[in-house]
């Protein structure tokens, strides 16, 4: 698999990549290009951000076809979303652990007291109401404080001054955990930021693995090989050698401070952290900074999907294993969709109770890493002529199915994820069921229109050769 420098070259060379030489304000301005190249699904380098030491390159994996080319794919060769979940997965069972190296590009230069200055590294603005500047993809390492192993994620971090910064975790976050027993013990915690990464660690850092499943594993499996890993100047945290920037710091948790940032789903997002104070900074001589444009935006989207991806799966296997009699079942979770899950459900009902005694108790339900309820918004149960996997097919039945108005619960007042910005304090959000279903006396009426064994009937048997369209 190429690193991070390759990947910006690759497209770069594919005409994939626009070059920006004029200066930019990271503030708004940066983000409002950055917008209209991500929205193009093409990457950007700004040479010359005001104010700032070094260049940010972005958008590097903002579709689908990017992963491809980075895991080894030419330009033309499809490769969509199966392919990268199947390229995860194989990872997973497959992993190779990192290695440790006694030094790497990212110790070409080595800053340490008054040399360190956050407001060097051109961290963008970008939305109007945003707390300040945000470093979105620094992939952070910490480690567990009980069993000392090394984890890694994506977290958002706030610029507060020179040397002090907010690291974001979020509930579902390993790292919220390690903040909660390190706070509990009454220490402070190292923490470091990689910044500009090989693009299988930015997977492997977006993926939601179980407690203490190495993700440094899984980047060396996607990679091909073992991650080299270099030891941090001001902590024993090990970090990428040949990473573009490490931000060293140590988390101090007598100070919190609430931040605000335009989230992946379209809404802002508040967030508590407690400040970091940052104790080193270590960076190629002509580093690069990499960004990804926060908000429900292209390249936010298609790396988040891979974090989104493990909580869809961990729904669908806990729920399946409790309720044998379903026959197939989807969870979509995208952005377009809210910050929300949806799940959908088909059975072969034999009786009109039984789909919404089955929402019921799925909502009551164990979810994987949270309880159903908590994050998933609508279950919508189907006959198994619905295709699951097909937003619009599910769509068609609960437009066509029904008539009754018992068959649309509504449940209100359930405890919801941080994520779903519109939950009250104290009394949650509504939860919406959805029996899509056809009565059972009405499946010979609203039988579906086929063609009796059209599926055993080929065209390509009945052309003597295949026909071609006119370009016209
Ligand atoms: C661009 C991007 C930004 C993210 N920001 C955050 C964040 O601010 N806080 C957080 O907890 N998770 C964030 N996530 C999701 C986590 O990276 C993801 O859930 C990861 O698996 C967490 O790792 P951990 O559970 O090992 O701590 C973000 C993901 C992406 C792709």
């Amino acid at each position: 698999m190429h690193d991070f420098r390759t990947l910006a070259r690759i497209l770069e060379e594919r005409g994939e990549l626009y070059r920006i030489e004029t200066p930019v304000d990271p503030r708004f301005e940066m983000p409002a290009l950055m917008e209209q190249i991500d929205g193009e699904r093409r990457a950007y380098l700004f040479e010359n951000v005001k104010g700032a030491r070094f260049p940010v390159v972005g958008g590097l994996l903002n579709r689908l076809e990017c992963y491809g080319w980075a895991l080894g794919t030419t330009p033309g060769e499809p490769f969509g979303q199966a392919d990268l979940d199947a390229r995860i997965e194989a990872a997973k069972l497959n992993g190779i652990p990192p290695r440790e190296v006694a030094s790497g590009p990212v110790k070409e230069v080595i800053r340490r007291g008054d040399d360190i200055n956050l407001h060097d590294l051109p961290v963008p603005t970008y939305f109007e109401l945003d707390s300040g500047p945000f470093i979105t993809a620094a992939v952070g390492v910490a480690r567990n404080p009980t069993t000392g192993k090394l984890n890694v994620g994506f977290y958002r971090t706030l610029i507060l001054g020179n040397r002090l910064m907010a690291v974001n975790a979020s509930s579902l976050s390993d790292l919220r955990r390690f903040y909660q027993a390190a706070e509990a013990k009454g220490e402070s915690m190292p923490i470091a930021l990689a910044i500009g990464v090989s693009p299988a660690l930015l997977m492997a850092a977006s993926c939601k693995l179980p407690p203490d499943h190495p993700e440094m594993d899984l980047a060396g499996g996607l990679h091909g090989s073992a991650m080299e890993l270099v030891k941090c100047e001001t902590s024993d945290l090990m970090v990428p050698a040949n990473a573009e920037m490490i931000i060293e710091g140590r988390v101090d948790f007598s100070r919190k401070i609430e931040n605000v940032l335009g989230e992946f789903a379209g809404q802002y997002g508040p967030e508590t952290a407690p400040v970091t104070e940052v104790t080193a900074i270590t960076h190629r001589r002509d580093a690069m900074f990499y960004t990804i444009l926060a908000g429900r935006n292209p390249e936010h989207n298609t790396v988040g999907a891979i974090a989104t991806y493990g909580v869809q799966r961990a729904l669908v296997n806990t729920v399946r294993a409790q309720f044998p009699q379903i026959k197939a079942m989807n969870v979509f979770l995208e952005p377009k969709l809210g910050a929300m899950l949806h799940a959908v459900v088909a059975i072969d009902k034999k009786s009109d109770d039984e789909p919404r005694e089955l929402i019921k108790a799925i909502f009551a339900a164990a979810g994987g890493f949270f309880p159903v309820s908590r994050i998933t918004k609508r279950i919508i149960v189907v006959d198994t002529d619905i295709d699951v996997n097909d937003f619009q097919d599910v769509e068609w039945a609960v437009w066509s199915r029904v008539a009754d108005a018992a068959k649309f619960m509504v449940i209100p007042d359930v405890e919801s994820w941080e994520l779903e910005r519109c939950a009250k304090e104290g009394k949650g959000s509504l939860r919406i069921g959805i029996d899509a279903t056809m009565d059972i006396e009405d499946r010979e009426k609203l039988k579906r229109p086929i063609i009796p064994g059209a599926t055993n009937v080929r065209l390509a048997d009945y052309l003597k050769k295949p026909a071609r369209r006119s370009a016209a």
